[in-house]
């Protein structure tokens, strides 16, 4: 078993689908291992977001991003990081598979539902981001 770390973004929070994507990552095969609801300030997504600093769509996706509430999340299950990202679907909804968390509840390439770390080394920085050891129930 290995972890990774999912976001319901505020896109999903706002529109009241944080539940049905929630149960759609359960019934997926995750266990989820600890669970967060924030907002997130200016400096904490430009951190978070720090290897996306000189894209065009930076200053918009923090923007986003602290537009309302998120909801980090550590997800356990077999090959965590790649199964997340296979659960999840491409960036853009559009060009998501049927049945993926994007294409079946994103609204755009930028508001589009969840993040999910893209690695294992990835993954344990954002979960050390966003939790630390005594929220984690396992440890
Ligand atoms: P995420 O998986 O959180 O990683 C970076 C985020 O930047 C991505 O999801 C989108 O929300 C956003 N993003 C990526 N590419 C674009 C783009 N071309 N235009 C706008 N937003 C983007």
């Amino acid at each position: 078993m290995s972890l990774t770390l999912g976001i319901i973004k505020p896109d999903a929070v706002q529109s009241g689908k944080a539940g049905n994507i929630l149960a759609h990552l359960e019934a997926s095969g995750f266990t989820v291992e600890a669970l967060r609801m924030i907002r997130m300030n200016t400096v904490q997504a430009g951190a978070f977001y720090f290897v996306h600093k000189e894209r065009p769509f930076f200053d918009s996706l923090v923007s986003f991003m602290t537009s309302g509430a998120v909801i980090p999340m550590v997800l356990e299950a077999e090959d965590a990081v790649k199964k997340l990202r296979t659960v999840i679907g491409a960036t853009d909804p559009v060009e998501a598979d049927e049945g993926t968390v994007r294409r079946l509840f994103a609204e755009s390439k930028e508001r589009n539902a969840i993040h999910a770390s893209d690695s294992d080394e990835n993954a344990a920085a954002e979960i050390a981001f966003f939790f630390s050891g005594h929220e984690r129930l396992d440890l």
